[in-house]
């Protein structure tokens, strides 16, 4: 198969991890006879220092015309300790999920049962954990109006949601329930606000149509605690953008670590693929960060948008096959890991290419 990937790298260790993930997808296409091309875009502060703009309008053409696109991080401390710029570069991430219709964020949480030890919640209480998150990723507050008003000192981000945009990402979750345990949890705080009873509303109607789901909704607050508390009670998980966004960084810890937290951002065009995490500005440039993500990241492009099933396993499976070798990058490493065993982020992605 012929494939267009456009890699859009971005800031901090968005640049040394998807250098790794764009080596499997070579990989890949060599080991099962596919054609993958490639072409890069800007976004982020990369983009503001290049073109002043963190969302170029040729990252937007380039997108939209690819098959998928291999997502790094955006993000630089210089904004994060600059309430008053006016441009960011999380404009551009934000941006391009709006302009691609990306409504859905699936952000599965998988145990690798290697990594049992490198999770700071006890191992009873882990070993089987599989959760797939599906986090609506173009409304709520993130999108509402923002503003100030008076006198600069009073500011406010609406939170809103329409019944279409909660009806769709509730159907995508219901959908993949139908193919896994069956089992949804929606998570709103409809006890408080009103678009999360819009969403409570939503969700117990589209319900109706999965008679053998079985279906609980959750408070976020509760949600939260429950996650820790006893993470394989939930299989299916489907929540609004801020609350998702929490939740899955919490979740990563089930996993042990945010270097091991894929993503597939979808909609009705391309689909763009991501790590959870973010540039990571305290371990740019020393090449430790965990390329894992990214991996992960591809082979849930494979899977999704590609359908390569086999391909996509065989990354999932040299992954396993590497932790299983020992091998750990030092974020999923421990005081009993060899310190032989702890790669950087370039000798991690060598490992993983070896087992390929
Ligand atoms: P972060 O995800 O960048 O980092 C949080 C912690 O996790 C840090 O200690 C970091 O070292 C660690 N970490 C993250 N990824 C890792 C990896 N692959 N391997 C090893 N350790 C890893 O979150 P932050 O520090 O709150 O934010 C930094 C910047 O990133 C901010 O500007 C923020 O806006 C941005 N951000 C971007 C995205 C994205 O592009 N999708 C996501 C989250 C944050
Ligand atoms: C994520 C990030 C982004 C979000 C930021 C950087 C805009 O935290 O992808 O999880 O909040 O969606
Ligand atoms: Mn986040």
């Amino acid at each position: 198969m012929k494939k267009h990937i456009v890699v859009i790298a971005g800031d901090g260790i968005g640049q040394e991890v998807t250098t790794v993930g764009k080596q499997v997808l070579d990989r890949i296409a060599e080991r099962f006879g596919h054609e993958f091309t490639y072409d890069e875009a800007l976004i982020g502060h990369a983009a503001i220092e290049a073109t002043g703009n963190p969302l170029p309008e040729e990252t937007i053409t380039k997108s939209k015309q690819s098959d998928a696109i291999l997502f790094g991080a955006v993000g630089h401390p210089k904004y994060d300790n600059d309430p008053s710029a006016k441009v960011r570069p999380e404009q551009g991430l934000l941006g391009i999920r709006k302009a691609l219709g990306l409504y859905a964020n699936l952000r599965p949480i998988k145990l690798f049962d290697e990594l049992l030890q490198a999770s700071s919640i006890k191992p009873e209480f882990l070993q089987g954990a599989d959760i797939l998150f599906f986090r609506e990723l173009t409304g709520d507050v993130y999108f509402g109006e923002k503003g100030r008003r008076d006198d600069g000192n009073t500011a406010y981000d609406l939170m809103i949601y329409s019944r279409y945009e909660v009806e769709r990402i509730a159907v995508k979750a219901f959908d993949a329930a139908m193919t896994r345990r069956k089992k949804l949890c929606s998570v709103d705080k409809a006890n408080v606000l009103e678009s999360s009873r819009l969403w409570r509303e939503v969700v117990q109607d589209v319900a109706k149509r999965y008679p053998e789901v079985e279906v609980e909704h959750q408070f976020i607050d509760t949600a939260a605690m429950l996650l820790i508390k006893d993470p394989r009670r939930f299989d299916v998980v489907v929540t609004g953008n801020l609350f998702g966004d929490i939740l899955t960084d919490e979740a990563s810890q089930i996993a042990g670590s945010m270097g091991m937290l894929a993503s597939a951002s979808i909609g009705d065009t391309t689909g763009l693929y991501e790590p959870i995490h973010g540039s990571a500005h305290d371990i740019t440039g020393k090449g430790v960060a965990n390329p894992l993500a990214s991996v992960l990241s591809v082979a849930l492009m494979l899977e999704i948008s590609f359908g390569m099933k086999a391909e996509a396993e065989a990354v999932v499976d040299a992954i396993d096959q590497v932790l299983k070798a020992g091998f750990r990058t030092r974020d999923i490493a421990n005081a009993n890991t060899p310190a032989d065993l702890i790669l950087g982020t370039e000798a991690m992605g060598k490992q993983v290419l070896s087992k390929l």
